[in-house]
């Protein structure tokens, strides 16, 4: 049985870590804290746990990046002392002139630019402790995630807080920008145990669920709580009961949710995985990884580790035989591929089998598969050759 923290689930270790820092900040020790993890795992949520572990009184400074603010220099800087020092009317200018180049465009920052901001935290750090607070860091605009480091560097006895969340994509750039810090914390907030996908779903629908409910539930999310939470919100959106499911319309409430979350961040996070998952779906999970090799020209080593990338989302049980974790993924993969593609896949199916001299009747199905009239004559000759 795990604990809720608030709304969050399964976050014991990870708050439990905040909490310490936090008392530590009294006693004059910063902490920097990134929390890293896949889409959707819940980064943005841990993080909007700090204020209310904070002491009465403590600032906190938000920033949020966006894709769209990366090429303003500054702005994620701006985000986070505007609200302060604008609204306390001191009508000074925080960042420096010299921060940006003559022509306006930005020029990095300057040494004084980063002393300037550093001096600034420090006022603001002289009587109360200070969390900087920092969503989708690997958006920073530039000069922001240099002044990011820099002042991560030089917190020395102030009761700072600097945390920030980050896909694992951009981890390992941000941290070689931190370089080794002493008081740097790392989390990774886990998948979501099946205990707690149970007792989410339950909450949700006000009343226990049907077990076969809950294990849809856990082997489609994977643990993923914005999967999870966008599987609940459709099932209740239709109004599946939640004590006697009808399987026939929880599937394609499933696949749909399915195919808007995870595939949609496959295809842009992972192209191989995507790709692979795409043959599995139409030639079968167990499909040889050296045929899709051959059908992807990827070759069979990336096929791997395509496959391990769809095994750690959820989307295929490695097996032997592989198989896909629930009757949902399918036709919720099948759903984005257009008719004429799955032909082709078929029809180039067909041909490596033929290449690599597998039985004649495994490639006549995928002939029939693929529209070929000829393949059924193919078929009924390996028929009655066998
Ligand atoms: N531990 C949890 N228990 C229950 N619900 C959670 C938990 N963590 C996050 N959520 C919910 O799951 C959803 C996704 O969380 P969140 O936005 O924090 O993920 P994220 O990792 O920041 O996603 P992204 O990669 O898109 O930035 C939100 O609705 C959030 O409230
Ligand atoms: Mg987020």
């Amino acid at each position: 049985m795990h604990a809720v923290n608030g709304d969050l689930y399964h976050r014991e270790r990870e708050i439990s870590l905040l909490q310490e820092v936090i008392a530590g900040l009294a006693l004059g020790r910063p902490a920097v804290v990134t929390v890293h993890g896949p889409r959707g795992m819940g980064k943005s949520a841990l993080l909007n746990v700090v204020p209310r572990l904070l002491p009465e009184g403590a600032l906190v400074l938000r920033a949020r990046c966006h894709p769209s603010e990366s090429g303003f220099p500054y702005s994620m800087v701006r985000q986070l002392f505007d609200p302060v020092l604008g609204a306390a009317g001191r009508g000074e200018t925080f960042i420096p002139a010299e921060a940006h180049g003559s022509s306006g465009e930005a020029a990095g920052p300057t040494h004084e630019a980063l002393l300037h901001l550093l001096s600034t935290t420090r006022s603001l750090a002289a009587d109360r402790p200070v969390a900087v607070l920092v969503d989708d860091l690997q958006y920073a605009d530039e000069p922001s995630l240099r002044w990011f480091s820099y002042i991560a560097r030089r917190l020395d006895d102030l009761p700072v807080l600097l945390a920030a969340t980050l896909p694992d994509s951009a981890a390992a750039r941000v941290t070689e920008e931190l370089g080794p810090l002493p008081y740097l914390n790392r989390l990774w907030p886990e998948p979501l145990c099946s205990t707690c996908t149970t007792e989410l779903v339950d909450r949700a629908f006000d009343s226990p669920v049907d077990q076969g409910l809950a294990a849809l539930c856990d082997a489609l999310a994977h643990g993923n709580p914005m999967v999870l939470h966008d599987l609940v919100n459709r099932l209740r959106r239709e109004h599946v009961p939640p004590g006697a499911p009808d399987p026939q319309q929880v599937l394609p409430i499933g696949a749909q949710a399915l195919s808007e979350t995870v595939l949609a961040w496959l295809d842009e996070d992972d192209p191989a995985a995507g790709e692979l998952l795409t043959q599995l779906a139409v030639l079968g999970p167990d499909t040889d990884p050296a045929m899709c090799g051959a059908l992807s020209q990827h070759g069979e080593v990336q096929v791997l580790q395509a496959r391990d990338a769809l095994v750690r989302a959820g989307l295929l049980e490695a097996g032997p035989p592989a198989r896909f974790p629930h009757a949902a993924v399918r036709p919720a993969v099948l759903a984005r591929v257009p008719a004429e593609d799955r032909l082709h896949l078929h029809g180039r199916a067909a041909t490596v089998l033929a290449r690599l001299g597998a039985p004649a009747r495994q490639t006549a199905e995928h002939l029939v598969k693929a529209g070929c009239e000829w393949g059924l004559d193919v078929l009924r000759d390996a028929g009655r050759a066998g």
